[in-house]
């Protein structure tokens, strides 16, 4: 049964520029270069312009954007890499795909970020990097944690692939440490057709380690210099973004005019606790996500009144089969099962209909008790 209101409608961004979009997807068909061209570079130029920093790396995906970055700031086998105990798996995967060992730390409640007041225990001599995450588009507490990693020298790659266009203290994410990365899986704020991401940074070594690392370690056709992989953006996916991407802050608004409603319209409703935006912060919304007790049940609900939800994320990584069973165990970081167990993604998407979403709301405080 096709959902009443669908949890995302990417059919909806891309009829409003379907104009734009076709005559980018055809000018890179029509152009027989289709990796490492023109397109990327226009669209590196633009992106690093929209953060407010000096370089844009693109690659194939945000789990390899992470990974790039962590390995380019020198992270590598031997090494941890603190990370939040509450985000997409990715997070974790990719400090495990550059070698090193991730080591969690819970996050705020109320934010669902890294908690910046546990940060400082968690570092040790073997710490090398710290990936604050900016989950659901709001920017985590950046200043407490850029002391701590200044304080024990670690570089700090921002994961921003739900953020584009987030401000923290009126700064873009981006560009608030020595590296961040980007997804641009289709649903993110800004999404290409198909698989992408990009590292931004102001440090022109690090952009060219990794340029070098996107493309098997290859400056010249001739020979390799380092272990590098495969993980290119392509000719059609940066056309793509670099069309959508005047769009973003449109959309964007767009989200923030559809979270406050929700926030409006659900204020004070029993049993459902609702996002807490922090005052230096302004986030972009890729996820509008309340807390409920009794979630699937009430998801189940929502669906069977044609309303698509999604769960972001079910079960925290150290609960994963991947990770657990080693080190970690239910428990072991309670806020991140607590958010596990309670959360639940309302739809959220620039052209969701006001009246759309007044009808979620209403819905979902039907289906208390
Ligand atoms: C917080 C976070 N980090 C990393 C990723 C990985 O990005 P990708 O799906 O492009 O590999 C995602 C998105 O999927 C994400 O939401």
């Amino acid at each position: 049964m096709t959902p009443d209101v669908p949890f995302v409608d990417l059919d909806a961004a891309h009829a409003e520029i379907e104009a734009e979009l076709g005559a980018a997807v055809g000018r890179v068909v029509a152009s027989g270069r289709y990796l490492l061209g023109p397109e990327l570079e226009r669209f590196e130029r633009d992106f690093a312009a929209y953060c407010g920093v000096a370089h844009c790396v693109g690659v194939g995906s945000g789990l390899s954007a992470i990974e790039l970055a962590l390995r380019a700031a020198g992270v590598g086998p031997g090494d941890e890499v603190i990370v939040p105990a509450y985000t997409f798996v990715a997070t974790w995967l990719a400090v495990s795909r550059a070698g090193a060992r991730p080591v969690p730390v819970d996050v705020r409640e109320q934010t669902y970020n890294l908690d910046p007041d546990l940060l400082e225990a968690a570092t040790g001599p073997r710490t090398a990097a710290v990936v604050p995450v900016h989950l659901r588009g709001e920017p985590a507490d950046m200043e407490p944690i850029e002391a701590i990693a200044r304080r024990h020298g670690l570089a700090i790659v921002e994961d921003a692939a739900q953020a584009h266009g987030a401000r923290y203290r009126g700064r873009r994410v981006g560009g608030l440490g020595d590296a961040a990365a980007f997804s641009f899986y289709p649903s993110k704020n800004l999404g290409a057709l198909g698989d992408g991401g990009a590292v931004t940074t102001d440090d022109a070594e690090l952009a060219d380690r990794l340029r070098l690392l996107r493309n098997y370690g290859m400056r010249s056709r001739r020979e390799s210099e380092t272990f590098g992989v495969n993980s290119r953006l392509a000719e059609i996916q940066a056309a793509a973004l670099a069309a959508k991407l005047p769009h973003l802050d449109r959309w964007n608004e767009a989200r923030a005019r559809l979270a406050a409603r929700y926030l409006a319209a659900l204020e004070g409703a029993a049993g459902v606790s609702t996002p807490l935006v922090q005052d230096w912060a302004e986030p972009v919304w890729h996820l509008f996500v309340v807390n409920v007790a009794e979630r699937d049940a009430r998801a189940e609900a929502l669906a069977a009144a044609g309303i698509q939800t999604g769960v972001h994320y079910p079960v925290p990584p150290h609960l994963s089969p991947v990770y657990a069973g080693g080190e970690w165990g239910p428990g072991d970081f309670p806020v991140a099962e607590r958010l596990a167990a309670t959360t639940l993604s309302l739809p959220m998407y620039p052209q969701l209909e006001p009246a759309q979403c007044d009808a979620v709301a209403t819905a979902l405080v039907g289906t208390a008790g």
